[in-house]
């Protein structure tokens, strides 16, 4: 079956029991066993496993054709585990400079603690990847399209490149979501999300996943950090995410399809000094986006608007139908000064508003932009 249809049916559920088109949600914390203490079913303990986790798991283990998927209590708690599982004190990480800034910082602080070698590169050029992983690093981690600038990783490329310094390969793959791009296909080994975003669509579940190519020993010892840590999603959390889940490949095309016409338009307007958005044929990661993304390009693209910090602050300050709020994927569109909310660190341009497109109509949402970016004339 196509995964537009697993997804819409959640994985063909019916409820034996009722008839029931959703799958209700198990509360159970704990799961009995029989007279001769076997287990009456595979769950145990709902720290471990949960009916209600479970099934999400196994849709975007389809979804990405990989041989098993875990849900976490967030992004982070699943970008963290996996780095924790699979990288020890002492060893070495190569990851993409552009990236989702809390986890860059979390990888930071990290490696310092554990003794951690990071090397950050620009993932988009091969032959700094390939030299930094001449010291054979234990994990290559690259975000694509990548956080704020949407630079596009090679992800078979980078792979080869792991691969032949035997290191992990692992992708976050918030932005594209299996819909645009399936990281493992190309050759990943583990595909992380924060589910937050586009897999849940809806601003209203805070959740993570990981899913892996093959159930090997360095996906047993993430499961078993699971476990351990607790990171685990709630049931209800769960629910409302295959709920979101059921949506994806309609909201995710429509988004994408409004993304790339506003970018369009907005490329052509005076105010605007820059559109990045791997959809269009000027962003240097087109190329690689068309060869490797599949449905659209994204709903979320940054315009560089001509002045400074100020005034991009007064266009979004300017905007009435764009909610001015982080995150993304969610079904309204929201817009971000992101340097303010990067902070000191940050590595975006001070005129850099990142937008996320939601599901309101393109006409709309361009009538907004427009008048908010005349506050610049
Ligand atoms: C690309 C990307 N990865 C990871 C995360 C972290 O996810 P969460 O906020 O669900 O912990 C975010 C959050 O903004 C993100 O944008």
């Amino acid at each position: 079956m196509d995964r537009e249809t697993l997804t819409a049916q959640a994985l063909a559920f019916i409820d034996r029991e009722t008839g029931g088109v959703v799958p209700p949600i198990h509360t159970s914390t704990t799961y009995a066993r029989d007279e001769q203490y076997r287990l009456l079913s595979t769950a145990e303990y709902t720290r471990d496993d949960n009916p209600t986790y479970r099934r999400p798991e196994l849709l975007l283990a389809e979804l990405e054709g990989a041989a098993d998927a875990r849900l976490f209590s967030s992004g982070m708690a699943a970008a963290t585990t996996a780095v924790q599982a699979l990288v020890a004190p002492g060893k070495r990480i190569v990851a993409s400079r552009a990236m989702y800034h809390g986890f860059r910082l979390w990888l930071r602080e990290h490696c310092q603690a554990s003794s951690i070698d990071l090397e950050l590169v620009d993932a988009t050029d091969l032959a700094a990847v390939r030299e930094a992983t001449r010291k054979r690093p234990a994990l290559v981690w690259v975000e694509t399209p990548a956080n704020p600038t949407w630079d596009v990783v090679d992800i078979k490329a980078v792979a080869a490149i792991a691969h032949e310094a035997s290191a992990v390969l692992a992708v976050d793959c918030t932005i594209a979501t299996p819909v645009h791009t399936r990281a493992l296909a190309l050759g990943a080994d583990l595909v992380m999300h924060s589910a937050t975003k586009g897999l849940n669509g809806h601003s209203d579940v805070l959740a993570g996943a990981l899913v892996t190519a093959r159930d090997d020993d360095a996906w047993k010892r993430i499961r078993h950090l699971r476990h351990m840590q607790g990171a685990v999603l709630g049931p209800f959390e769960a629910s409302l995410l295959l709920r979101g889940m059921r949506t994806l490949f309609v909201r995710m095309e429509r988004a994408s399809a409004s993304a790339l016409a506003l970018a369009t338009r907005l490329s052509a307007h005076p105010s605007v000094e820059r559109v990045l958005y791997p959809g269009l044929p000027s962003h240097p990661g087109h190329q690689i986006a068309v060869a490797q993304m599949s449905g659209g390009f994204g709903a979320l693209m940054s315009i560089l608007v001509r002045g400074g910090a100020s005034e991009a602050i007064a266009v979004a300050g300017a905007a009435k139908l764009f909610v001015r709020a982080t995150s993304m994927g969610g079904v309204e569109s929201l817009i971000e000064h992101r340097a303010t909310v990067e902070g000191p660190e940050t590595l975006a341009p001070p005129n850099l508003l990142r937008l996320s497109i939601g599901l309101e109509s393109v006409k709309d949402l361009y009538e907004d932009l427009e008048q908010a970016l005349a506050v610049l004339r």
